[in-house]
């Protein structure tokens, strides 16, 4: 690792010293966080055999990438370059979304995994975007709360879809039967 990195990464020095930092430092997590998502989700479609819960993530890969737009349009706003810093979180979230597929066999059961591995992944999402507009708005940073806002509500209203995959469209029934 070079030392520019390593300096990057806070090794050497404390970076974040005001909210202004903070919230950058946020959306830095968040913007390689969603990166990371658009790399896993294509696996978990792939696996996924309930067409609600397919269907469901196909949709959500598409807007993903436009929220991921929608970042590169929030860095713009602040006059930084968009760059993404680790997120050991969502690294940890999609690590144990491959473990557990990777043990299960039944597609029933599979499905319903699929739907708390991706789950566990919007509640993570709904909690930084969250805390980001909440920062942004007591830094005047009006100008960007918008774009957040709009991604806070897509990572909501996928969570209430897979609810509704899982109870409503059979997934969970499947996976007990
Ligand atoms: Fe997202
Ligand atoms: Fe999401």
């Amino acid at each position: 690792m070079s030392i520019a990195k390593e300096a990057d990464m806070g090794l050497f020095s404390k970076d974040i010293r005001t909210m202004d930092d903070l919230l950058l430092h946020g959306l830095q997590d968040i913007y390689y966080a969603e990166q990371q998502i658009t790399k896993a989700m294509p696996k978990m479609i792939d696996q996924a055999t309930n067409g609600d819960l397919a269907q469901g993530l196909k949709l959500h890969l598409e807007e993903t990438n436009k929220q991921i737009e929608r970042l590169e349009q929030v860095f713009k706003k602040l006059g930084k370059q968009p760059s993404g810093t680790d997120c050991p979180a969502i690294d940890g979230l999609i690590k144990e979304s491959d473990e557990t597929a990777g043990e299960i066999d039944d597609k029933s059961v599979l499905d319903a995994a699929i739907v708390a591995n991706a789950q566990a992944v919007e509640h993570y999402e709904i909690a930084r975007y969250g805390t980001l507009i909440a920062w942004a708005e007591e830094l005047g940073h009006d100008d960007i709360v918008r774009f957040l806002t709009t991604n806070l509500n897509e990572e909501k209203a996928a969570n209430t879809k897979l609810n509704t995959v899982a109870l409503r469209k059979g997934v969970n029934r499947g996976a007990v039967s």
